[in-house]
């Protein structure tokens, strides 16, 4: 039986672990590793097979969290790491009253578990900031991604393309409707693309962004973020120009007559997991339309299945589409897609790529986003993420202490009084999860979207002590 398990699966593994067994399914997915071509590389010395960890395991500790290896590791780092990263654990601190608040060290990762430097078999509800949509180190992706750099590991950016590449830019107009892509490397460069040709595409610069909307923190999508703003960009104010407006999310639409374009997450992430009332989209859509405006959506965070469906927005087309994290599942790897009317107005080239990167659609990224969505779509992901979505939303509702729950599919976020401390406490017992919204008002639960109901029950019963 293959880890990503259908809701067949899903169903089946529940009476199986009732009855005590998972282990059926770490056989399958070893066997899967072997078959994939892995064994006798990366897999042949992980840990984690090795001690016969399933990626669908519940956790298993044998150290207080974060253990000593990990404290030492987080010691080296914050020794060497810029504190623009490290310094957030200090702030979680000071929050809760606390005087460490240090972050495992993972080693080692497969389906819904990671291993830390400690040997402890944690759970990864955060599906590695919704990255690993497919869990971690599928073996599909992974051989697409080994055999690649068997291969080709590099093209050449603008000047010498490679034909995953081009594979890559039809499969996802092809699922999108859309017809130009332009690659990156981070979500933030796919939101930068897609300001840049709104920019030129409508010849105005203002973008309408709104209030909880995160868009990553290169200078273009930081100018336009609506989260933890004063934080972010306070200090770099100079830098970002006056292009940025804000309106509340889900209110009303201001008048976009001026506006190069409307940025947009169909469903907020970081914002705390927010879907916005039925409707509003549309109307975002005509206002925009009326008023000359393009629209983007960002479905970085919410697409590719984890908000229930191919995309958040459904069947809404935007005129230019950003995605990112779940694209090749564990790559880094973005797209900023368009429609050519949108798209062209880059016009044909005059010698120099007036945009473009190193890595720019690096064959490695490629290769593996074909293999991820081949899987996505072999095993209906969206709808395994939707199913399980409605399930633990509804289980959510149960545990006292969750005052409710935002997002869709497996988008999700529980209201909780002090989500800080919640996050805490799961870490304690293996459960990684963060807080999202602009208050940390919700525990944000987005899981790989194979989970099994068995690792959930687990949170849920992890999650009822926490809140107890
Ligand atoms: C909706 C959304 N857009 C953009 C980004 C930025 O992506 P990256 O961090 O890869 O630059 C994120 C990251 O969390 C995101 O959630």
């Amino acid at each position: 039986m293959p880890v990503a398990v259908g809701l067949a699966g899903f169903r089946k593994e529940r009476r199986e672990s009732r009855a005590g067994s998972t282990a059926e399914e770490g056989i399958g997915h070893a066997e899967r590793v072997s078959q994939a071509g892995l064994v006798g590389t990366a897999a042949a010395v992980s840990a984690m097979l090795a001690v016969g960890v399933t990626g669908n395991d519940l956790p298993a500790l044998i150290t207080e969290l974060p253990g000593p290896a990990s404290r030492a590791w987080v010691d080296r780092l914050a020794a060497r790491e810029c504190p623009a990263i490290t310094s957030r654990r200090a702030r979680r601190a000071a929050a809760l009253g606390a005087s460490d608040t240090d972050p495992v060290v993972w080693s080692e990762s497969l389906g819904c578990n990671v291993k830390d430097v400690d040997g402890n078999i944690l759970v990864d509800l955060c599906a590695g900031f919704g990255v690993m949509a497919l869990g971690h180190r599928h073996p599909a992706v992974m051989a697409a991604g080994q055999a690649q750099l068997g291969l080709l590991p590099h093209a050449m950016g603008d000047a010498f393309p490679d034909v995953r590449r081009v594979e890559l830019m039809e499969r996802l107009c092809a699922r999108t409707g859309l017809d130009r892509v332009i690659f990156g490397c981070s979500g933030s460069d796919a939101v930068e693309a897609a300001i840049k040709t709104a920019r030129l595409a409508t010849g105005r610069h203002r973008i309408l962004s709104f209030e909880g909307g995160y868009h990553g923190l290169a200078s273009a999508p930081l100018a336009v973020i609506g989260y933890h703003v004063d934080a972010f960009q306070e200090p770099f104010r100079p830098l970002l120009g006056a292009h940025g407006d804000r309106a509340p999310w889900g209110g009303p639409i201001p008048d976009l007559s001026g506006h190069a374009a409307v940025l947009v997450e169909p469903l907020q992430g970081r914002g705390g997991m927010r879907a916005p009332a039925d409707g509003w989209l549309e109307e975002l859509h005509a206002k925009a339309r009326a008023a000359g405006a393009l629209v983007i959506h960002d479905e970085i965070y919410c697409g590719l299945g984890r908000a229930g469906a191919w995309l958040a927005a459904g069947a809404l087309k935007p005129d230019l589409l950003c995605l990112g994290k779940a694209l090749a599942c564990g790559y880094p790897i973005s797209a900023c897609l368009g429609t050519a009317a949108v798209m062209d107005a880059w016009g044909a080239s005059t010698g120099e790529a007036i945009h473009t990167q190193t890595f720019l659609g690096n064959p490695v990224g490629c290769a593996m986003a074909l293999a991820a969505l081949d899987e996505m779509e072999r095993i209906d992901l969206p709808g395994q993420s939707l199913a399980t979505g409605d399930w633990l939303r509804a289980r959510l509702l149960e545990v006292p202490g969750v005052r409710g729950v935002t997002g869709r599919g497996l988008m999700l976020g529980a209201v909780v009084d002090h989500s800080l401390r919640a996050m805490r406490g799961m870490q304690s017992r293996g459960y990684l999860v963060l807080p999202a919204g602009e208050r940390g008002e919700v525990l944000g639960i987005t899981p790989p979207l194979v989970v099994s109901q068995h690792v959930l029950e687990g949170a849920l019963d992890a999650l009822t002590q926490v809140l107890a």
